[in-house]
């Protein structure tokens, strides 16, 4: 008998998405046990603090620092053959938790330090989306230390860089609506976007990199939501989606071409949704997820069971990819330049 793989899921987190993390964290928990894996689980605080199984941190009780909860966890990223970050949002998806278990060794389902860090990043994806040739909604930068200096030019839609499940994000219409949303955006990233409102379908696609490098589109989703999809109707279960989107075969074609194109482009591992607006002249780009919500009824999950990948096998999917030894750069020998110094 082979000793089972041992994953450590990481779960919580510190950014607005905590709750929704924890979620996603107890789900994939539960199922790979189903699938036969050894399972650890910890949970970052939204204080920070690391805290060994699943449950909600006491957060009367006296804690050491950080620091210290951080180093004690450290053994168990050292032992797992495999880390599962479900951590979305700030200091989880952006490729913190890629980049501290890149430093430790331990191979990761999902992205790396470089996807997770530019994922993250609106205004990032949005240069990156344009260089590529995949449009997005016509935006600006601001500052939340320049907010005095923001003038009303036009309905905008209003959102934190770095933002995650539509925390500070809202369509303003006047220069009072303006100056709300810029402080409400403000609580959750210093820099913050004002995109032109794009008249369009929601409509979401999701990509899978196989263990074998290979990677695939599941069948689009489409969000029908009445106005933004906001946090409330996120999660409050009035959400309503059609899996699989009721799209034409162009409309397919291009927003799960241009979602390819995204995913290779940030070079992206395990899962990642890609979000559009699908609008009369074709897929404009809203934003990349790359650790999207991962209970059985979120839509990755939903949309690849369409696909006839069921919750439980995507997961070993995801374990198998992330198992993959990639090829080893850090000791590759300097090639000799001849005749020179190199
Ligand atoms: N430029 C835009 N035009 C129209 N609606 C938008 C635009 N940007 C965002 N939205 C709406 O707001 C929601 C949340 O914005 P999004 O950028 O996806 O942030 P989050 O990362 O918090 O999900 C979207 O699902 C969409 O409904
Ligand atoms: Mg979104």
């Amino acid at each position: 008998m082979t000793t089972p793989t041992q994953i450590l899921v990481i779960g919580g987190g510190q950014s607005a998405e905590h709750e929704v993390s924890l979620e996603s964290a107890a789900s994939v928990e539960a199922a790979l046990r189903r699938r036969g894996y050894a399972v650890e689980s910890i949970t970052i605080g939204r204080d920070g603090r690391w805290q060994r199984g699943d449950a909600e941190r006491d957060d009367t009780a006296p804690g050491g620092r950080v620091v210290d909860t951080l180093a004690a966890a450290l053994p168990a990223i050292a032992r797992a053959d495999v880390v599962f970050p479900a951590v979305h949002g700030a200091l989880g998806e952006d490729g913190t938790l890629a980049a501290l278990c890149a430093l430790a060794h331990t191979p990761i389902v999902g992205s790396g330090v470089r996807a997770g860090a530019i994922g993250m990043d609106k205004w990032a994806t949005k240069l990156v989306a344009e260089a590529v040739g995949i449009r997005t909604a016509p935006g600006r930068l601001v500052h939340a230390r320049a907010l005095a200096a923001v003038a009303f030019d036009g309905d905008a839609v209003v959102k934190p860089v770095g933002g995650g499940s539509s925390h500070g994000v809202a369509l303003v219409r006047d220069a009072i609506g303006l100056d709300a949303a810029l402080r409400a955006a403000a609580l959750h990233d210093d820099r913050i976007l004002l995109e032109q409102p794009v008249v369009g379908r929601e409509i979401d696609v999701a990509v899978l990199r196989e263990a074998d490098g290979s990677r695939w589109a599941a069948p689009p989703l489409e969000i029908h939501a009445d106005g933004l999809f906001d946090t409330a109707t996120k999660y409050d279960g009035s959400a309503r989606f059609s899996v699989p989107a009721v799209v034409s075969e162009t409309e397919r074609a291009a927003v799960t071409e241009a979602a390819l194109r995204m995913f290779d482009a940030l070079d992206c591992a395990g899962v990642a949704r890609v979000d559009f607006f699908l609008t009369d002249d074709g897929p404009v780009l809203n934003e990349i997820n790359t650790m999207p919500g991962m209970t059985a009824a979120s839509q990755v999950p939903r949309m690849f069971a369409a696909a006839g990948v069921p919750y439980d096998e995507l997961l070993a999917r995801l374990v198998d990819a992330a198992a993959v030894p990639v090829r080893d750069r850090r000791c590759a020998p300097a090639t000799p330049t001849p005749g020179g110094a190199g």
